[in-house]
């Protein structure tokens, strides 16, 4: 592989690792409040950040890459009410989208076709990781302000299940 994609791919294991910490935390600070089903979806969402990471590492690892592990970092951001974290993760997935871009840009600029197919898996995905941390933020707005609106809203997040990524390598 192009050492430069390969890179930025390694990277990338660590960036998804780090999103799936950054979730757990939030998933920990909603449990904290008494909000299950928040921490419910949060801790869904770390597996589902874990996943990303692994398809990362298996399509090195099919690639014959060295896969080199780095340190995942503590989870940035400061407390606030319930809407802090929401908000913080629709500003990190729009980071997680320009990481994306970074590397298919990478591989686009060296006809890197094989991982330019991978990362349309991801840009779609990004796509969907983007609008459910908006949604979720509105149904916030729209529900969260009252105890009542927030009890129902909190039994609607619980009831979300994990499901395997559709992507498999
Ligand atoms: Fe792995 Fe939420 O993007």
């Amino acid at each position: 592989m192009n050492a430069k994609v390969k890179a930025l791919i390694n990277d990338q294991i660590n960036k998804e690792l780090y999103s799936a910490y950054l979730y757990l935390d939030f998933a920990n600070y909603y449990e904290t409040a008494g909000l299950d089903g928040f921490a419910n979806w949060y801790q869904i969402q770390a597996q589902e950040e874990r996943d990303h990471a692994l398809l990362f590492y298996q399509y090195l690892q099919n690639n014959g890459e060295t896969v080199t592990l780095e340190a995942v970092g503590k989870p940035e951001w400061e407390r606030g009410d319930n809407m802090t974290p929401l908000k913080k993760a629709l500003e990190h997935e729009r980071y997680v989208t320009s990481l994306i871009n970074g590397i298919y840009a990478a591989a686009y600029e060296i006809h890197d076709f094989r991982t330019m197919q991978l990362l349309d898996w991801f840009v779609k995905e990004q796509g969907e990781e983007e609008k459910n941390a908006s949604d979720m933020i509105t149904k916030m707005e729209l529900f969260g302000g009252d105890s009542k609106g927030l009890y129902m809203l909190n039994n609607e997040l619980k009831a979300r299940v994990y499901s395997a990524p559709s992507l498999t390598l």
